[in-house]
């Protein structure tokens, strides 16, 4: 029999999404009528469909594949050179962010490359998250064999967790004690907060001072509304030479299930080794590229460079703007209710305190069964996330509507 990787043991019950399907099915299950007008707010998975920018240009992409003289097999593990200049020149130089072309690794998901960045990286790494967090960041150092067990609050030993609190504005301060590397995600999933420039220059600074790593999830910068809060970590200078940056296609562009994302990997950037030489980290993210992954799908990518034209540009403005007007509504009834409300401005999620005595799960709980409405539980995201949920504004305008009403139906 084969020896098992015993890391995953100590992983807490399912990962969060799974278990709360788990409990919404057992609930539709049990209550066929009531499921029948079950919205869901939980996940954030985009609603409205693909902008017709990117399904005319997959479209003239499957149709290239048809023929022989302009079919092709196998693309470049790390993107095609296309797509790779569009968000170079669009995300970055167009904003006076000197990112080559070759910096940016097309990948199939933000998720994915937090989790496999671990594999460029050593096992003796301080590791930072803040708390709460997307699970994700968590999961993965688990998996790798970078924590000990969790306690009985879901903390496991061997991370450096940061709060995230009503007191910080749920962005985490930069600690005392020194970490080698930090997730940061801002705007921040689940809270919804975002970084102001002096709060990333503090952590570049952080950063620069200990060799630490910064890596900076950035899926939700579209929704960044306000002119002050910068959209990446590379306009902080110096950020080049101690910060990855995730983005994805997902959020803004609708491609949860098309998939389509892409990593920066400055060639500034430097790790070290356990004997104290320096080495780039981007020729082992290319190299690792190169042996796991064949790249992401050619129409896909001809699709996602379709975000850029003009006529993506405002399909996407309208995503947007359709999102953060559900957020708006959201937003509103949860205050009118006369709960607190955090995110929601310039993030698509809203990070909401539960009653008093009114634990996360039992709001999941009370909304499930009280409004039909499934949200996620702020405590699956880390110990300080205890006393607050997350609504998702990722939905359909009427289903928003009726969550809103739901909401204000409801005896608090
Ligand atoms: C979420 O709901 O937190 C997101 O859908 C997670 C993700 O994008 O993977």
């Amino acid at each position: 029999m084969a020896y098992l990787n015993q890391n995953y043991l100590k992983l807490r019950a399912g990962y969060l999404f799974p278990e709360i399907a788990r409990r919404v099915k057992t609930f539709c299950d049990a209550h066929p009528e009531p499921a029948q007008r079950l919205i869901r707010c939980g996940i954030g998975d985009v609603t409205e469909p693909l902008p017709s920018a990117v399904r005319t240009a997959m479209h003239a992409a499957v149709d290239e594949l048809g023929t022989r003289e302009t079919f092709r097999g196998y693309g470049p593990e790390q993107g095609y050179e296309f797509l790779r200049h569009a968000i170079a020149e669009n995300d970055y130089r167009a904003r006076g962010i000197a990112i080559d072309n070759d910096e940016i690794f097309v990948s199939d998901g933000s998720k994915c490359d937090c989790g496999s960045i671990l594999d460029i990286l050593g096992d003796n790494n301080r590791i930072a998250v803040m708390d709460p967090v997307y699970p994700v960041y968590v999961d993965t150092n688990v998996m790798a064999g970078h924590t000990g067990e969790a306690n009985a609050s879901g903390a496991y030993d061997g991370l450096l967790y940061l709060p995230c609190t009503e007191a910080n504005g749920f962005v985490a301060d930069v600690p005392t004690e020194i970490a080698d590397v930090i997730y940061l995600c801002f705007p921040n999933n689940p809270t919804g907060s975002v970084a102001t420039r002096a709060q990333l220059e503090a952590w570049v600074a952080y950063a620069l001072k200990h060799g630490s790593l910064l890596l900076f999830d950035a899926a939700y910068e579209a929704y960044i509304s306000d002119p002050e809060i910068p959209h990446s970590i590379y306009e902080i200078p110096g950020a080049k030479e101690c910060a990855i940056e995730f983005r994805s296609f997902s959020k803004n562009g609708g491609f949860t299930g098309t998939r389509c994302a892409f990593t920066v990997v400055p060639k500034a950037l430097q790790g070290r080794t356990k004997s104290g030489d320096t080495h780039p980290l981007h020729p082992l993210w290319n190299r690792r590229m190169s042996t796991k992954f064949n790249g992401v799908p050619y129409i896909v990518q001809r699709g996602a460079e379709a975000l850029y034209s003009e006529q993506g540009r405002t399909e996407v403005q309208a995503l947007l703007s359709h999102y953060m007007g559900n957020a708006a509504l959201l937003r509103q009834a949860a205050l009118d209710v006369g709960l607190s409300v955090w995110g929601g401005i310039n993030a698509p999620y809203l990070w909401v305190r539960t009653p008093p005595q009114t634990s996360s799960w039992q709001m999941f709980d009370r909304l499930l069964h009280e409004t039909n409405v499934v949200i996620t539980p702020g405590s699956g995201f880390g110990s300080a996330g205890e006393g607050y949920f997350r609504i998702s504004a990722f939905n359909s305008r009427q289903a928003v509507e009726e969550v809103a009403s739901r909401l204000r139906a409801m005896a608090w």
